[in-house]
């Protein structure tokens, strides 16, 4: 057997749901920080960016899981779901400390969004992860059909894209973090349209 098969033997007897309690921990264990003083000098700052960087973290990850299994063989799609969700939860998290600990007003909340670019596209990033995770279950792909489901899950590209613009749009000076993530979701959505164009080929 290759070392692919190999890993996914082991992947096999995994289950799913640690993956959500490490999360849960994790997000958990930041605020706990955040309240206690030992997140530095702008705590909430500080927590709403971790929980905006993990949120874009899981977002990429959950679009590694097909090239990755065809690349390289290896196969975490039984893991994508909560990857996917799990991204969902730290980004209402991301906009739970921003609408509830940052802004705390309901109509800079708005002015925010309407006037603020980069949170205007943070905004729309959310809004297509809504339907992504409403439809994160077997009920949904039963009842949308899998390929009306697999098309309505395409939206994680546009959101990946949104969200990276988002990152782009509000550092200060140069960073080379959200070029990274810029490459690589380009990387990724690349592959996929030379894999589709294939596809509709053969
Ligand atoms: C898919 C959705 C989103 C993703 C992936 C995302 C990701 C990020 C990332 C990576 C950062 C920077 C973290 C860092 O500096 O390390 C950030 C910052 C931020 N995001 Fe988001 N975000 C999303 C949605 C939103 C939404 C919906 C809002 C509010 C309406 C928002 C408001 C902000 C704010 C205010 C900051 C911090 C700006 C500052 O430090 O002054 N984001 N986000």
């Amino acid at each position: 057997m290759d070392l692919a098969g190999i890993i996914n033997g082991y992947l096999r007897r995994v289950p799913a749901w640690p993956l959500y309690m490490v999360a849960a921990l994790w997000g958990g264990w930041l605020f706990w920080l955040a309240a206690t003083g030992q997140l530095g000098v702008e705590p909430i700052n500080r927590l709403e960016r971790e929980y905006g960087e993990l949120g874009l973290k899981f977002l990429v990850l959950s679009l590694t899981v097909t090239p990755l299994r065809k690349w390289t063989g290896v196969n975490l799609i039984r893991f994508r779901r909560a990857i996917g969700l799990i991204c969902f939860f730290y980004i209402v998290a991301h906009f739970g400390v921003w609408t509830l600990l940052d802004v705390r007003s309901l109509d800079r909340v708005w002015a925010d969004i309407l006037k603020r670019p980069y949170v205007t596209v943070g905004m729309s990033a959310f809004a297509l992860l809504i339907p992504l995770a409403i439809t994160s279950n077997n009920l949904s792909v039963r009842r949308l059909g899998a390929q009306t489901w697999r098309k309505l899950h395409r939206l994680a590209y546009p959101t990946a894209i949104l969200a990276v613009i988002h990152y782009l749009w509000l550092v200060k000076g140069f960073q080379i973090a959200p070029f990274v993530y810029l490459a690589i979701v380009l990387g990724l959505l690349a592959a996929r349209i030379r894999w589709n164009r294939r596809l509709a080929a053969a």
